[in-house]
This record gives structure tokens, C-alpha cells and sequence, in this order.
């Protein structure tokens, strides 16, 4: 796939505010300062298209994006930057949650993890919620550039082991430049196949390959 325009469309906290004309979504979570906005920055070849930040809880609205102007990528707040009182978590949870399970063109979700740890509670518990509701995902593992090969090849099993993932997470650097093209055929995967409450759904390189519609609304705590 080539990017031939990437152009910033709006910010909401919402989902019942996306008054954008539908066309196919996909959505990039992980904790915060995991590199998410600048992932996206990378992908679509736009140094400053997203803005990115040293100090995290940089993203605090549901930013979308227009490539190509035939898809969205829908760049997310951080969840380890809601690590305050329970009001402002509960008020993330629904944000996001209330997005991604109610957006019915939501083609795949990209979940980022820094390849140099093993993925923390937040991550794990944020997992287990994407592959319980059913939703179509991608895991990263991010900043592959602070790690030589053999640790990369290490880390990348051992998250895998970790979160139970039926597949090994996808490498990726902005810094180096590594894995934009395997993304870029993620999406180019993704995009030939139907919605997932479209129906039949099996999402090309993503891991859950689910096939069921969205469940109701998740309360747990991430
Ligand atoms: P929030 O908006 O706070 O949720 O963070 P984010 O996940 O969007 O992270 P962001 O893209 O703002 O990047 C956070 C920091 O990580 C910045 O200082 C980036 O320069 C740095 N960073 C992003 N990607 C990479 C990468 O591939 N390698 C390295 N080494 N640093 C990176
Ligand atoms: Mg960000």
C-alpha cells in the first residue's frame, strides 16, 4: 500500500459523536508513551502529523485520522496515563470501550507493547478484554531499536508466552525504521475483509481471527 495523503479530521470523546462519513477504522492502543501517535507518524510517513510526546498521557482524545481518503487510523489515549483516581479511569474505560465496541467499521486494533518488557498488568489485562469481546487485533511490539536481534527474538517470545497470544507479536521502530511495510500489509489485509459485525471476519495477520459480533460493555479494570 502506498500513503498518498494523511490528513487529521477530528477529536472526540464520544463514539455517539463520530459524524464522519464511514469508511473502514483501525485503532492503535498500548500504554501510554508506548509510541502509538508516533507509530502513526511513522506509517504514514508525516513527521508531525500526530502529535507525540516525551511525557506521557500526551493523547487525551480519540484523534482520527484520514489516509488516503479511504480509511481511518483512530489514534487513542494511553491507558497506564490513567493511573489516577478511579474517576478518571472509569472515565478512560468508557471512552474506549465505548468506541471500540460500538464502532461498527472498526477493522482491526493494533495493541502496542514495549518490546523491552514483559507486558505489564495493564497490557495483560487489556488483552484479555479485547480477545473476551470478540474484537479483531493486532499486537506490536514497539522501540525494537533498543534491543539487538537476539533479544528481540527473545522478547518477542517471551510476550508472547506471557499473554497467551496465538501469534508473535508484529516488530516495530520508528527510530529504526523497522516493520512499516509489514503493517502497511496488515492493513491491506484487513481491509479486504468484511467488518467484523459484518459477519463471517478473519482479520489476515491479526491474531484473534474472530468471528462473533461485539459483547456488552467491559467493566473490568485496566
Ligand atoms: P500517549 O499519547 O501519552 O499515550 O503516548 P504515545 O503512545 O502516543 O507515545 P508517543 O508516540 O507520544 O511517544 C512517546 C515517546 O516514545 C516519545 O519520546 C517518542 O520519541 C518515543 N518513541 C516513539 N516511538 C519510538 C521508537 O520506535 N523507539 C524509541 N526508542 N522511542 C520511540
Ligand atoms: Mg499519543
Amino acid at each position: 500500500m502506498k500513503i498518498t495523503s494523511a490528513v487529521y479530521v477530528k477529536s472526540f470523546m464520544r463514539q455517539q459523536d463520530w459524524d464522519l462519513p464511514p469508511l473502514p477504522e483501525f485503532a492503535f492502543i498500548g500504554r501510554s508513551n508506548v509510541g502509538k501517535s508516533s507509530l502513526i507518524n511513522h506509517l504514514v510517513h508525516r513527521k508531525n502529523l500526530v502529535k507525540t510526546s516525551s511525557t506521557p498521557g500526551k493523547t487525551r482524545m480519540i484523534n482520527v485520522f484520514l489516509i488516503n481518503e479511504s480509511f481511518y487510523l483512530v489514534d487513542l489515549p494511553g491507558y497506564g496515563f490513567a493511573v489516577g483516581p478511579e474517576a478518571e479511569r472509569d472515565t478512560w474505560r468508557k471512552m474506549i470501550w465505548g468506541y471500540l465496541q460500538n464502532s461498527p467499521n472498526l477493522k482491526l486494533i493494533f495493541q502496542l507493547l514495549d518490546l523491552r518488557h514483559e507486558p505489564s498488568k495493564e497490557d495483560q489485562t487489556f488483552f484479555q478484554q479485547l480477545v473476551a469481546a470478540r474484537l479483531p487485533f493486532q499486537l506490536i511490539a514497539n522501540k525494537a531499536d533498543k534491543l539487538g536481534p537476539n533479544a528481540r527474538a527473545q522478547q518477542l517470545k517471551a510476550i508472547q508466552h506471557k499473554l497467551g497470544a496465538p501469534q508473535k507479536p508484529l516488530l516495530h521502530s520508528t527510530l529504526a525504521n523497522l516493520g512499516r511495510q509489514e503493517l502497511l500489509a496488515c492493513l491491506t489485509a484487513a481491509l479486504r475483509e468484511p467488518a467484523p459485525n459484518q459477519g463471517e471476519f478473519a482479520a489476515g495477520g491479526a491474531g484473534a481471527g474472530a468471528t462473533s459480533p461485539k459483547s456488552g460493555v467491559i467493566s473490568g479494570s485496566s
